[in-house]
């Protein structure tokens, strides 16, 4: 399956991946090319449902194996549902978050095991994104914009410590992937990074 259409966005907390995305929408709108959004954990009901078991603040009793396989399930049942067929309809697919989420988060942050983490996504690496773009905010600035904001999920109300490892987790990620990978200084103005990662996108797919 030739995945080359389908793009995800990585970051921490507060990277802006969300305002980026709705900009990188507006362009190809622009450009009258075919694209849906849509996000991990979730995109469709079933995934949707397993988001919420996973960052309900009261489950603070789940275990970093069952986060993992959580996401992973979650992984699997959008991408049939929801990746695969707009692909196959020749739609460019734009996700918030995918597999590297959970190589940061689970495999370093939580200390799992990159290797481990692999392995539970085994049915999902069929299917690597073309591009990813990586929204790169140093975890200070991160957690500065982090504590503007209403920490509303279990892992956001993770300690700092945590928000850090993710950010080298995602350093790995870059190293395991550089083919794949772009990294976009993520601590300028939210103008220039959207700007930044509209450009990669438009020239991924030769725009
Ligand atoms: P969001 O806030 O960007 O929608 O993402 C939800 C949370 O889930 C965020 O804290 C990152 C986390 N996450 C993982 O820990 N592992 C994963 O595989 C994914 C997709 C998200």
């Amino acid at each position: 399956m030739n995945m080359k259409k389908f793009i995800t966005f990585e970051g921490g907390e507060c990277s802006g991946k969300t305002t980026i995305i709705a900009h990188v929408c507006k362009k190809l709108e622009e450009l009258n090319i075919e694209y849906i959004t849509t996000r991990e954990p979730g995109g469709i009901r079933i995934a949707e449902d397993i988001r919420n078991i996973i960052l309900d603040i009261n489950n603070t009793d789940m275990t970093s194996e069952c986060e993992a396989l959580l996401y992973a399930a979650s992984r699997m049942q959008h991408l049939s549902q929801r990746v695969i067929p707009a692909i196959n309809d020749g739609k460019i697919v734009l996700c918030d978050r995918f597999l590297d989420s959970s190589i940061a988060y689970q495999g370093y942050a939580r200390g799992l095991g990159i290797d481990k983490v692999l392995r539970a996504n085994a049915f999902a690496l069929d299917y690597l994104p073309g591009l990813t773009i990586f929204i790169d905010v140093l975890p200070e600035v991160a957690l500065k914009r982090l504590s503007g904001r209403d920490k509303s999920d279990r892992l956001d109300l993770e300690a700092e410590d945590f928000h850090r490892r993710v950010y080298e987790g995602y350093q790995e990620v870059v190293k395991m992937y550089p083919e794949r990978v772009v990294r976009i200084d993520g601590n300028n103005s939210l103008e220039r990074v959207t700007e930044d990662c509209v450009n990669a996108v438009l020239k991924y797919l030769g725009l």
